[in-house]
């Protein structure tokens, strides 16, 4: 089997959509789990969306000329996001995804990444096997949470839009949090409306790009990241991702009436810092 990698270009949207679409259903419904794509026109447009993007390396795999798979590399964060990686579901278990994660990690090497992560369905003993075969280590068991908005304020935690000019700040707070910080993904969810940011005693102690699964959050403390959460007017997509070692915060959203949809996997490898603080990590991060 010749299996032939070329970067991706948004005129392969459709079909890498399609078989993106597919491969994730036949995987989370065989398990019992709802897909993470309603439709595969939803995964069409999120993956023309990456493929336009010169911020995104993609990449797919073809068989005879015909596209089988697909990856994708967020490049702009100082750690990288791998993914989402999906193959035919008839080519699948042939190697194809673990030269699609070859490539991708290639680049990550040529662009001096000092790091990349994924976040894997912690159901997926295949694709937590591969990753951990690469070299990819577990660093969070992850809760996707979904539910009605809960429409909860926190005392002396004001949220608002976030602006332009509160990029320093939150950039200062994800710094503080990670290591480094995720400005790229703030300005672009700032651009799109979806950011937020908590206010206490006059200063930024929290931002969430969006609260759901394209987005990712830090906080101070678990009470920003309440604020956050609480004002949120839904939780876009599939749910957000919900570090289950943070007990505490865990249990509010239970308490709250969420809902636990899947188990996730953040996995890491290359540099990776232990978080210093309260945080939801983003699918692509
Ligand atoms: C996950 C996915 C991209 C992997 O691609 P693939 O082409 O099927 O996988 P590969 O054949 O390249 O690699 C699978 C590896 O896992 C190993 N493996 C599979 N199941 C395993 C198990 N239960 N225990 C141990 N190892 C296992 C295989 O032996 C192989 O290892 P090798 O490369 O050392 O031979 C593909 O299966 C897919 O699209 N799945 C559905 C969507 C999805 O889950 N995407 C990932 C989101 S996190």
């Amino acid at each position: 089997m010749d299996i032939r990698i070329r970067e991706g270009t948004p005129a392969d949207a459709e079909v890498c959509g399609r078989i993106c679409y597919n491969a994730f259903k036949i995987i989370s419904e065989a398990h019992g789990f709802a897909p993470d794509f309603p439709a595969p026109e939803v995964a069409i447009d999120v993956l023309m969306r990456m493929l336009a993007n010169p911020k995104f390396y993609s990449v797919v795999a073809e068989i005879d000329g015909q596209i089988v798979g697909s990856n994708f590399l967020d490049e702009r964060n100082a750690i990288a996001g791998v993914g989402p990686i999906t193959v035919d579901p008839t080519v699948q278990n042939r190697a194809i995804g673990r030269r699609l994660m070859d490539a991708v990690h290639e680049r990550a090497t040529q662009k001096k990444f000092a790091g990349v992560r994924l976040i894997q369905a912690g159901f997926h003993t295949r694709s937590l096997s591969l990753y951990a075969k690469l070299g990819y280590d577990v660093r969070e068991h992850l809760a996707c949470m979904q539910g009605n908005a809960l429409g909860i304020s926190i005392e002396d935690h004001a949220v608002r839009p976030a602006t332009e000019t509160d990029i320093n700040n939150c950039n200062g707070l994800c710094q503080q949090v990670h290591g480094h910080h995720r400005g790229g993904e703030l300005k672009d969810s700032i651009a799109q409306g979806s950011a937020t940011v908590v206010e206490r005693d006059g200063r930024i102690t929290g931002y969430a790009t969006v609260v759901g699964f394209f987005g990712h959050a830090v906080g101070e403390t678990n009470k920003d990241l309440k604020a956050l959460i609480g004002a949120a007017k839904e939780f876009a997509g599939p749910g957000f991702l919900l570090p289950t070692r943070n007990g505490e915060l865990f249990r509010w959203c239970l308490n709250n009436g969420l809902r636990v949809t899947q188990p996730m996997t953040l996995m890491s490898k290359g540099l990776y810092n232990e978080p210093a603080g309260a945080f939801l990590p983003s699918i692509l991060f």
